[in-house]
């Protein structure tokens, strides 16, 4: 079977175009036999009559054979392809114009003798052959009387010859052969026309199956792995329609992964919105506070006093500005609106680039910051200007939450085929039961809240988005009173 529906359809179409002319021819053929047969049998009517006038074939229910020796003769002259036979009323042969070898029969049916010597039948009726246990013949029958009783019949069978001379006169007809001519040359009119009308019909499809094609390039992961599932069975050679349904079901497929990504990035916005005016209000009600006692109490404040309170109103400003940042960088970090510039770079040399910059704060603090680099070559392929986020954020917390006279390491080392940077400090620690929290936004734990140090809570949670972004996590170990250790992997190159 082609492969294309336009080769499928020609197929069907030249099948059933062959199957109808074979029944045709086969109808034409039976037809015109029958028609034959039919005039040659009434030509024939009365021949066995006509032959039986004056000749008394039988007597005494015998067969004369003197008469029926110079009947065969006389038929033997006028026309040897006529055969005669001599039967008693029971359908026995009795006698016959040919070589005894050659009749096969001993006895022939009534039935059909019956049925033609009943007025009115209609006509072909055809007898059984003698000469052929198979075969029946068209024929001509009379009963021989013998003093006004049926002592026989002369049955006598309009030869095998007509067979062949319908044959003959079928070739020989000119109405035959131009009809056949007709009919070839319509049948070859209406193919041509079939194809053509199956070959405009298809086009369109055509067409539509490679706009369908040409959509599906478009899409890479697309159609791969729904292609078993439709109709045409697996590994079986796909047509246009095959083809369609599949990449229709692509196509529907990819529809409902855009709505769905449609759905979720549209809750997440929604969710971000929610959180953010929650986020905000705690440090706007603190500034609203200050500004409100600095306008009612106005008069019975001293000058220190006002200056204390401006002074908070500043700083709760400034805490509001940092975490209207963060929370800008968190929302297009969770957002996917920020795209990740991939690159390959030393994580080493980055760690230490961040050490270096925190240098001046820890000793400011009264901190020891070192360095604990034990590889070679770090080579990772991340965004750098967000993993030098991260490691700021963790130098930020480890120097702020380390006391004075501490210690705070940040390093890299190798773990099989990832590169490990840690920051860790010898300062207060983590709560055991708020070390899940930390990386939540914005949290801080309870110890740190309005304790002088300054932080939005949101550190945490933007290092931790950053590495899920690079597909890793951030890890934490702390004790507390002991000190905390951060650390996160990244793919060696
Ligand atoms: N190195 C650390 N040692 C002790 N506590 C820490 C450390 N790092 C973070 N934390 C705790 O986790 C909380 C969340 O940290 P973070 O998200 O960076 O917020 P912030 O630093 O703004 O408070 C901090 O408030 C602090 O309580
Ligand atoms: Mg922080």
């Amino acid at each position: 079977m082609p492969r294309t529906l336009f080769g499928k359809l020609v197929v069907v179409l030249l099948a059933l175009l062959l199957a109808t002319s074979v029944f045709y021819v086969a109808l034409t053929v039976t037809a015109t036999r029958l028609h034959i047969q039919e005039v040659t049998q009434n030509l024939h009517r009365d021949l066995a009559a006509d032959l039986l006038k004056d000749r008394p074939l039988m007597t005494d229910g015998k067969a004369d054979s003197g008469a029926l020796k110079k009947v065969f003769e006389m038929l033997m002259v006028v026309n040897p392809s006529i055969e005669l036979y001599l039967i008693d009323p029971q359908g026995q042969l009795l006698a016959f114009s040919a070589a005894p070898g050659k009749v096969k029969r001993e006895k022939v049916s009534l039935a059909p003798i019956q049925a033609f010597l009943t007025e009115g039948r209609k006509l072909p009726i055809r007898g059984d052959d003698p000469r052929d246990l198979n075969q029946r013949k068209i024929f001509s029958v009379a009963p021989v009387m013998e003093a006004g009783q049926v002592s026989g019949y002369l049955y006598v069978v309009l030869g095998g010859e007509i067979y062949d001379s319908i044959n003959r006169t079928l070739e020989a007809s000119w109405i035959t052969r131009i009809s056949a001519g007709l009919a070839i040359a319509s049948l070859l009119l209406v193919t041509v026309i079939g194809i053509l009308s199956i070959k405009l019909l298809t086009r369109r499809l055509k067409r539509l199956t490679g706009q369908l094609e040409a959509f599906k390039r478009t899409d890479p992961e697309g159609v791969d792995g729904t292609e078993g599932d439709v109709g045409a069975g697996g590994g079986q050679a796909l047509d246009e329609i095959d083809e369609l349904a599949l990449t229709f079901e692509a196509m529907s497929a990819r529809i409902d992964d855009q709505i769905g990504e449609l759905e979720r990035s549209d809750s997440m916005r929604r969710e971000l919105i929610t959180n953010i005016s929650h986020d905000l209000r705690t440090p706007l009600a603190s500034l609203q506070g200050a500004i409100e006692t600095l306008q009612i109490k106005d008069q019975s404040l001293s000058a220190a006093d006002k200056n204390r309170y401006l002074e908070l109103a500043h700083s709760h400003c400034q805490r509001l500005g940092r975490l209207i940042t963060d929370l800008f960088d968190l929302a297009t970090l969770e957002s996917h609106d920020r795209e990740l510039h991939f690159e390959p770079f030393s994580l080493a040399e980055l760690v230490q680039d961040v050490a270096q910059k925190f240098q001046p704060l820890a000793a400011r603090n009264g901190l020891t910051l070192k360095l604990d680099i034990r590889l070679n070559t770090s080579l990772v392929s991340a965004d750098i200007a967000l993993i030098e986020r991260v490691l700021t954020n963790l130098a930020d917390n480890a120097i702020k939450y380390t006391p004075a006279g501490g210690t705070v390491e940040m390093g890299v080392a190798r773990a099989d085929e990832r590169i490990i940077a840690s920051v860790a400090d010898t300062g207060q620690g983590i709560p055991a039961r708020e070390l899940s929290r930390v990386f939540d936004r914005p949290y801080r734990v309870e110890k740190n809240r309005g304790d002088g140090t300054e932080g939005a809570g949101l550190g945490l949670a933007i290092a931790q988005r950053i590495l899920r972004l690079h597909g890793g996590h951030l890890d934490v170990k702390s004790t507390l009173g002991a000190g905390s250790a951060f650390s996160f992997g990244l793919d060696a190159v």
